[in-house]
């Protein structure tokens, strides 16, 4: 924790950042520039809707599509069908359309990929222990049993949505969109900047998001303070982040063909959104992650890592030099 809340907490950073929501008052000018996709131009397309079979396993895939849209309706902290969520997000908040957009963390391929050796715990784990990996972290939740009607539910729907995909395969389209490094470490200052110009109206001036006319759930999904994602969440990590925020935010205006924001600038607000000192959020006393640091993602913002790179460094880049590090010494390169 100590370690989290120096990562970002110097003056001269808070003084500039002040300066630039200033300058970025005063002289009311749109300096962002937009690139266009550098992206292979297929991807995957998912199964229509309309080969959901008429029957028991169709009406679970039916209702897992559901519960990935209406998460805090069912399972949410006032959920209808148990209490595990520890805060009013969708699934759909982060995984787009019920999992079905690319690069807006699909579930295209998930189902079969599972199980699968996960480096943070350090084994093999199944696709219903995954789900609740996201229960427990994104949501802030407690793990959902494995035999619920909710979780098999769940799972049958990412079942379906994979039945087009070769069992162990990744599909294009999966995973994060590709991004060229600055040279440079991010700049919050710059972040800040882009933050208000492109993420505030929606998201809030502090990252509280929308809620709807009831305050079942989300307009707009917060992302940070007390109801945002947890800090051991993948969306926590500098670069996880910029690879959504790149093909999906502003919401509306990007797409995975189309991003709105540059890599660096998709990287300088994510790093902003991201940093603890600036937006507290959530964070569970969790057992050590990592246990074989040398699948530590390149991001993760806390070490021991098997180089000599800071955490801060790790954190907010420059990446390059890592990654160089990383191959010339023969250690994965995970993001
Ligand atoms: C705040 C964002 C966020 C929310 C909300 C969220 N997740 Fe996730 N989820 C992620 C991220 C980020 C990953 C990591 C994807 C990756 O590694 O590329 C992930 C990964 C997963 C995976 C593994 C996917 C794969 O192909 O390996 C599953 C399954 C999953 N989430 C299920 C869920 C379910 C079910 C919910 C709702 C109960 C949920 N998630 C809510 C962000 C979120
Ligand atoms: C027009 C409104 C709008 C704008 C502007 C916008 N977002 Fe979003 N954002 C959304 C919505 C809506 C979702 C949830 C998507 C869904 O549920 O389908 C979302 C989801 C997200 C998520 C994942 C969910 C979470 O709360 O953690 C992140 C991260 C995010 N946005 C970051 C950004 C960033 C960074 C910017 C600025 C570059 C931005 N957004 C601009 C509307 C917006």
């Amino acid at each position: 924790m100590e370690l989290k809340l120096n990562l970002c907490k110097s003056k001269p950073f808070i003084l500039l950042t002040l300066t630039l929501y200033v300058a970025f008052i005063a002289c009311n000018e749109n300096t962002i520039d937009t690139k266009s996709a550098s992206v292979a131009d297929s991807v995957h397309t998912p199964p229509d809707t309309n080969t959901i079979p008429n029957d028991e396993l169709g009406d679970m895939i039916r209702y897992g599509k559901e519960l990935l849209r209406n998460t805090a309706y069912y399972i949410g902290p006032n959920g209808t069908k148990g209490k595990y969520l520890g805060n009013k997000m969708n699934c759909n908040n982060c995984h787009l359309k019920e999992g079905t957009v690319p690069y807006g963390l699909n579930f295209f391929s998930t189902h079969a990929r599972y199980p699968q050796y996960r480096g943070r715990e350090n084994k093999v784990m199944t696709l219903p222990e995954r789900v609740n990996n996201c229960i427990e972290r994104p949501h802030n939740g407690t793990p959902m049993p494995l035999d619920s009607k909710e979780m098999v539910a769940i799972v049958s729907y990412m079942r379906w949505l994979a039945s087009n995909v070769p069992v162990g395969k990744n599909v294009p389209g999966d995973g994060g969109m590709t991004l060229a490094y600055p040279k440079r470490a991010a700049d919050l200052g710059n972040g800040a900047k882009i933050y208000t110009l492109h993420c505030a109206s929606c998201h809030g001036n502090n990252g509280e998001g929308q809620f709807n006319g009831d305050s079942s759930t989300y307009i707009y999904p917060p992302l940070w303070g007390k109801y945002g994602f947890e800090a051991g969440s993948s969306m926590h990590r500098v670069l996880k982040m910029a690879r959504f925020v790149k093909a999906n935010m502003p919401h509306l205006k990007a797409s995975w063909d189309k991003p709105f924001l540059t890599d660096a600038e998709a990287i300088d607000v994510s790093a902003f959104v991201v940093c603890d000192s600036l937006h507290p959020r959530p964070q569970k006393e969790a057992a050590p992650s990592y246990s074989n640091i040398k699948v530590k993602p390149i991001d993760y913002d806390q070490g021991p890592y098997p180089d000599s790179f800071s955490a801060r460094q790790h954190k907010y880049g420059p990446y390059q030099p890592i990654i160089d590090y990383h191959k010339a010494h023969n250690l994965p390169v995970i993001f």
